[in-house]
């Protein structure tokens, strides 16, 4: 159930800056985001806090891939003047709204989150039975709700991060969206709205809670959105009361799902830094050129005479990326006749990405040679994202009963 309607949906998402990005990064990813930017507010950052959980003995990477991270967003097509672009230790509202988190959190619902022991298996070598990584995926949910993020962006792995964040955000709004005086304040609020939309909210209100129709909440929090004369207050009252919880405060998030990313390394497993397949977005063209030279093809095919099955040539997968129907037939049939060789089957492919590469190799040599311009962006995506989550902060303070500043 999501509080917020569509059309004001924010988008936050973030990545760990643990080295340069690659073409699995461009094609899983940033594409997706750069779409995003357009139809949606978005706020993208560097997560840095949470790079540090398991890179705590090497901070100084951190550092340093923060500001490659930047600029390959940029480079890539992530555009300031769209989407915020930030750094997250730069906005302290997310650890202070972490430790405020922290407070209603059980412990079991972070021992239960699936990445936890399977990462402190995956990552043997580093020691993560530490109170930083534990709360790794509630620093995820500080991040998301600081900004009352409607929809997050994330791969497979990640949406039970989001699963715990709807739940920290229940139990918070179960909490302390509880004001005295809720209902007379919710009913004060619904004559604001005039008679007729008064109607309408109520019926729907009671169509949603007596009979549970999702239709009428729907229609109802369309119907909120779209009130001109009510405060921003009474509003999150509303939306509280037409479902029957108390003021939400902070509303739940939704995963967006990202496709997993079909772009496959150099070796035919996925790209990934850990296997060492990776071609990275400021590759050299030559470089391009080189690895995919020597990257393997079906081994069957020994001599150029002897025919070969692109169902087992990693090779293959990377014309399903890059090449259109007719290249694709054409590799098919040469491939299976020996009438082409590995070294002309290569080609296009090493066209089509060296491509795609060259004008982000471009724009991001452009930002790496204007690092004030970079440092301006950043600055000002800052600037940006803490004037919002300020806002939230004040508000669960309030609730909290902290006293104001
Ligand atoms: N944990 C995410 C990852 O490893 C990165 C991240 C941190 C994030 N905070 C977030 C993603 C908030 C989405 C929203 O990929
Ligand atoms: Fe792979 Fe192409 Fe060689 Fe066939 S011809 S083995 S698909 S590189």
């Amino acid at each position: 159930m999501s509080s917020v309607p569509a059309q004001h949906q924010r988008v936050l998402s973030g990545m760990r800056p643990t080295g340069l990005l690659h073409l699995g990064h461009y094609h899983g990813v940033l594409k997706n985001w750069i779409t995003l930017q357009h139809e949606y507010e978005c706020f993208f950052f560097v997560a840095d806090w949470h790079a540090l959980t398991t890179h705590y003995e090497d901070p100084r990477i951190i550092a340093e891939s923060t500001q490659d991270m930047v600029i390959d967003w940029l480079a890539a097509g992530v555009s300031p003047g769209a989407a915020k672009v930030f750094i997250q230790s730069r906005v302290p509202e997310h650890a202070e709204l972490h430790l405020l988190l922290s407070m209603i959190t059980p412990l079991g619902w972070l021992e239960r989150v699936p990445t936890y022991k399977d990462q402190q298996e995956a990552l043997k070598e580093k020691d993560l039975a530490t109170y930083g990584f534990l709360g790794y995926p509630l620093l995820q949910s500080a991040d998301i709700l600081a900004y009352k993020a409607g929809q997050v962006p994330v791969g497979e792995d990640q949406v039970a991060h989001v699963e715990l964040t709807r739940e920290v955000a229940r139990r918070f709004n179960h909490i302390y969206g509880k004001e005295p005086g809720f209902e007379e304040k919710a009913e004060a609020a619904i004559r604001k709205m005039g008679k007729k939309n008064a109607k309408l909210y109520k019926d729907l209100r009671k169509r949603y809670q007596e009979k549970g129709d999702q239709k009428a909440l729907d229609v109802g929090q369309a119907l909120l959105e779209s009130q001109q004369n009510i405060s921003l207050g009474d509003r999150e009252r509303l939306f509280g009361y037409l479902e029957g919880s108390g003021k939400i405060i902070l509303p739940e998030p939704q995963a967006l799902l990202t496709p997993a990313s079909k772009m496959p390394g150099l070796d035919g497993q996925k790209m990934s830094k850990s296997y060492r397949n990776t071609i990275s977005l400021r590759e050299h063209p030559d470089e391009v050129e080189k690895k995919l030279r020597t990257m393997p093809t079906d081994t069957s095919r020994v001599r150029r005479t002897d025919p070969g099955d692109p169902a087992r040539c990693p090779v293959w997968q990377l014309h399903q990326v890059y090449s259109d129907d007719q290249i694709k037939d054409w590799v098919q049939e040469g491939c299976k006749t020996a009438g082409i060789g590995c070294v002309e089957c290569k080609q296009p492919v090493i066209d089509a990405m060296i491509a795609e590469i060259k004008p982000i190799r471009e724009r991001a040599k452009e930002y790496i040679d204007d690092p004030s311009a970079v440092k301006a962006i950043i600055d000002e995506g800052c600037e940006a994202a803490r004037d919002v989550a300020r806002v939230t902060l004040e508000e669960v303070r309030k609730v909290m009963s902290l006293s104001a500043r």
